[in-house]
């Protein structure tokens, strides 16, 4: 038997994670003699565990809040996505070289589709600047989406699309996060993604949009995953738009980095459904 290849997410906190029952249950399902380990990781002991990474030869990475930028200049290597985001949320240890990839905006692209058809020429709103809306900013607009970004920091929304018009060479817009300006640039948007961590676990009463600034033919995505269902969804719901929840993201950002670790197809059911099930379990 081939010796066990260990994978870990590196974060802080990992408490919460659901990755090491959705890879160890998509793992054992291809009978890959693999692990995977959440381990917490202080900011100041990022060098030491990327050194580490490359002294037992971990073969691979999850990296999550708060050392998606920060890992960067410690790998070898970045493919396209991690240099377009500046940013990595997957790293493989190729026979000692670290590259470094993002799958985050890919996945959350493909759960929308997999859910909502293409966003190929959608007029799109997105919420937030951070690590996550980053991601997805450069897919959407690779992908050929019209994208307006609202943040609460509104210089954070401006860096952000000069960014993507620099590197992409397409434009995008940048508005602050204010009801008066939501109200208008929702008012002929295809599809609003929530990529801030508003109504997120605890608070889940929080939301950054009511239901009488959503129309009904519109779709509301939000990456947020605990709750499955979060206030906005409600309030998408009871305006009679579309919703799709961030459960579909999580496993699809795993599942691309599963096919960077191992080039093979992750198995998407088993991932989802252990993911499901391991939510329902931190619940309790
Ligand atoms: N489904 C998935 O697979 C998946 C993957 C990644 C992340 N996520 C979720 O996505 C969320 C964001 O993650 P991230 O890594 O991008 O975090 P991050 O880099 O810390 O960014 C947080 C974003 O939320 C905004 N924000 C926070 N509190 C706010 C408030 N009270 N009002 C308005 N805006 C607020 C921030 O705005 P400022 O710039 O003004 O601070 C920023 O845009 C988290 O809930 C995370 O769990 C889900």
């Amino acid at each position: 038997m081939n010796p066990v290849k260990i994978f870990l997410l590196v974060g802080d906190p990992v408490k919460q994670s659901l990755s090491p029952a959705m890879f160890n249950a998509a793992f054992e399902s291809l009978r890959l003699n693999s692990v995977y380990v959440a381990v917490e990781v202080p900011t100041k002991f990022l060098d030491d565990t990327v050194a580490g990474v490359r002294a037992i030869g971990i073969s691979g990475l999850n990296v999550t809040t708060p050392h998606k930028i920060r890992i960067v200049d410690l790998l070898d290597e970045l493919d396209d996505s991690a240099n377009l985001v500046g940013a990595v949320n997957t790293v493989k240890n190729q026979r000692g070289k670290l590259i470094g990839f993002n799958t985050d905006g890919d996945g959350a692209i493909r759960a929308l589709e997999e859910n909502a058809g293409t966003v190929k020429g959608s007029k799109v709103v997105l919420l937030g600047a951070g690590g996550a809306a980053r991601a997805i900013a450069f897919s959407l607009v690779r992908a050929g989406a019209e994208l307006t970004i609202a943040n609460r920091t509104f210089p954070r929304a401006k860096a952000l699309v000069s960014d993507i018009e620099r590197k992409l060479g397409s434009s995008a817009n940048s508005v602050p996060l204010r009801r008066d300006r939501l109200r208008k640039v929702l008012k002929n948007a295809d599809l609003l993604i929530n990529a801030t961590s508003v109504g997120m676990y605890p608070n889940v009463g929080q939301t950054l949009v009511t239901s009488d600034l959503i129309h009904h033919d519109m779709v509301v995505y939000d990456i947020v995953y605990k709750p499955l269902e979060t206030r906005l969804l409600k309030e998408a719901k009871s305006a009679g738009a579309e919703v799709v929840n961030g459960l579909g993201m999580l496993v699809h950002q795993g599942a691309l980095s599963f096919k960077v670790w191992t080039g093979k197809q992750a198995p998407i059911k088993v991932m989802e459904s252990a993911a499901r099930r391991e939510l329902g379990r931190k619940d309790k």
